[in-house]
């Protein structure tokens, strides 16, 4: 029998084909265009991932036995607002994540409404990234388009609603909208007041390893799958890498390095950060999880290594980094390329080099960002720690997690044990566990991990490149609030 794994992410989806037992037996990555139409803005054209998703299940299931497919599960980039009109139409490109327009609407929210009210409604306070505040901007900015709207719906969700016809959402993903009740797992009447919405024109609610529906006669027809395929609900792209890298366990945490990175803190209970730095959402599991989210992880070593030392091979840009230098270097990069979502929630903030000599080399600069990221992680790790959550190792994934260096880095930045799965596509893999649970391959979640989900190899810190570590972090932590007015002041 065969499952589909989807990962919709931001600079391409990447398609896996996995048995019942866990093995991959073919994986199929498409690129789509991400357009920043204005500094700080972040688009995509929902009809770019569609295809890139069906062009992608068919060279994935070309050559096997199609009859074995059975069911598919999405894990796909949050936040993004995809709005349809009466005819499920896509009325303008989807805005998407990380997304820096909505300072405004933030603003109202967070001062005008007031964090509390929204933390008491929600579990959590607005951030530029989520959906209600982009609702509020289309509203102030696109009239026209804000009244068009019959339906919205996350990344994940347009897929899942072109391949089975159903407007479907699961609580995992819906968590980041900032319109749904997380606690009780429902739409906030409230909320949907606030952005001028109904509950008509939401997607309906399902838990992430639901079965939503399956394959519309045509679809199936053009992937050339049996229209018996099922669909589940999928989840948002962090839960369903939790679910992948069987961080499913009360405490168990995950962290990513992708496009974003997150650090991602399952629970079996309910619970709000009092300071909302860190999210509070439900997990794929059925539960629920905190999490903090850097909005440039992977993708500063991508700009740094692609756009300015114009070369593809990162791996060999890490070669001159001894472990000698670990802990040992002069220059710091503050990772906000994007603007930051945690723990500062500031969208003027920007990348930046500090420490810069005349003796600075290229290593040493590349160094500097794999560092500033393995920082900004650490910040949201001590926002963790603040809560009394004792996090004593982690998962790693995402791109980052397969460069050994990075690896080294991150475990003696916060000083804790990292295992890095044996299937290292974290949100496919999920994406995939829960189209195995939804068939009735396995009865929930955890049962599904304990069967699939193995350790390929521990990294561990070394006392005294940690000890070293610690004392940079603390100069790092200094450069934020030094230089947050002339963020503003340049924006
Ligand atoms: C999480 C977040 C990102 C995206 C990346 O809150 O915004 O991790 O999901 O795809």
């Amino acid at each position: 029998m065969y499952y589909i794994g989807i990962d919709l992410g931001t600079s391409a989806v990447k398609l896996l084909l996995v048995t019942e037992t866990g093995k991959i037996v073919g994986s199929v990555t498409r690129e789509y265009p991400l357009s920043f139409p204005q500094p700080g803005w972040s688009e995509q054209s929902p009809a770019d991932w569609w295809n890139a998703v069906t062009d992608g299940v068919r060279e994935l299931t070309a050559g096997i036995d199609k009859s074995a497919v059975r069911a598919i599960g999405c894990g796909g980039q949050m936040h993004g607002l995809v709005a349809l009109d009466e005819a499920d139409n896509v009325i303008r490109p989807a805005i998407l994540w990380n997304d820096g327009r909505t300072d405004a609407e933030v603003e109202y929210l967070n001062g005008g409404i007031g964090k509390d009210v929204l933390s008491a409604r929600t579990a959590n306070i607005a951030f530029a990234g989520f959906t209600a505040p982009k609702l509020l901007w289309m509203r102030n900015n696109e009239p026209e388009n804000f009244a068009k709207i019959a339906r919205i719906m996350l990344p994940k969700d347009y897929i899942n609603y072109r391949l089975t016809g159903v407007h479907s959402c699961d609580y995992s993903d819906a968590s980041g909208m900032l319109l749904l009740d997380v606690k009780n797992k429902r739409w906030s009447q409230e909320m949907l007041a606030v952005c001028g919405m109904t509950e008509a024109q939401m997607p309906r609610l399902f838990e992430s390893y639901d079965v939503t529906g399956t394959l519309l006669p045509d679809v199936a027809e053009t992937l050339g799958l049996s229209p018996a395929v099922k669909v589940v609900a999928g989840a948002g792209d962090n839960a369903a890498a939790a679910i992948g890298t069987g961080t499913v366990t009360d405490g168990a945490c995950n962290i990513s390095l992708g496009t974003s990175g997150t650090i991602f803190i399952a629970s079996d209970r309910f619970g709000v950060d009092p300071f909302n730095a860190l999210h509070a959402f439900a997990h794929a599991n059925g539960r629920y999880h905190l999490m903090g989210c850097i909005l440039s992880a992977a993708s500063c070593n991508k700009w740094f290594c692609d756009e300015v030392l114009k070369t593809k091979d990162y791996a060999a840009e890490q070669v001159p980094i001894t472990d000698e230098k670990l802990g040992r270097n002069r220059v710091f990069f503050l990772p906000y390329l994007m603007g930051e979502r945690s723990p500062i929630n500031d969208t003027n903030a920007r990348g930046t080099f500090t420490g810069l000599s005349m003796d600075t080399t290229r290593a040493d600069m590349v160094q500097a960002v794999l560092e500033g990221v393995a920082f900004a992680v650490r910040d949201c790790f001590e926002v963790a720690k603040s809560l009394g959550i004792p996090i004593e190792s982690s998962k790693l994934c995402g791109g980052g997690a397969k460069s050994p260096l990075w690896r080294r880095i991150v475990a003696n930045v916060l000083n804790i044990r990292l295992e890095i799965p044996q299937a290292e596509e974290g949100p496919g893999f999920g994406g995939a566990m829960l189209a195995m649970v939804g068939d009735g391959a396995y009865p929930d979640v955890k049962a599904c991990a304990d069967a699939l989900v193995f350790t390929a190899k521990t990294v561990s810190p070394d006392p005294a490149i940690a000890a070293r570590y610690e004392a940079q972090y603390q100069k790092y932590r200094t450069l934020y609030p030094a230089l947050k007015d002339a963020f503003r002041a340049m924006r």
